[in-house]
């Protein structure tokens, strides 16, 4: 499946009745069953239904970082990214690739 930006938001756990998705690098992930980390009031609810590279790669909960931009991160930066990308292929499944448009 590919979704846009725009699409994705549609997975931010608003509505109860749909999963939650959360994109690193362009692959969509879904994270339903961590609900209680992203659904409403969740502690990362704010990657919900978004992009979160940048964020997940600063370690930030900050509205400017939650996007795909890789402009600028260090190498350490880049190396946080991965492990995240690691530890989320081996716990969520992958149901698309975000259309960069
Ligand atoms: C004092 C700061 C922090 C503490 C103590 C903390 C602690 C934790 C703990 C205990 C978990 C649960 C791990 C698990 O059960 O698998 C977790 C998950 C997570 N943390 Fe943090 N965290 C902190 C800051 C941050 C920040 C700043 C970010 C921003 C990127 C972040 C991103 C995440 C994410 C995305 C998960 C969920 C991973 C998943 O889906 O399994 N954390 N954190």
């Amino acid at each position: 499946m590919d979704l846009t930006s725009d699409q994705l938001k549609d997975y931010d756990g608003s509505d109860e009745s749909k999963p939650i998705y959360i994109s690193i690098r362009g692959v969509v992930f879904d994270v339903s069953t961590g609900k209680s980390f992203y659904g409403p009031g969740g502690t990362y609810a704010i990657f919900a239904g978004r992009e979160a590279s940048r964020a997940l790669a600063k370690m930030s909960k900050n509205e400017e970082d939650v996007s795909g931009n890789l402009d600028g991160l260090s190498v350490k930066e880049m190396g946080v990214l991965e492990d995240w990308e690691k530890k989320f292929q081996a716990k969520y499944p992958v149901v698309g690739r975000l259309i960069v448009s």
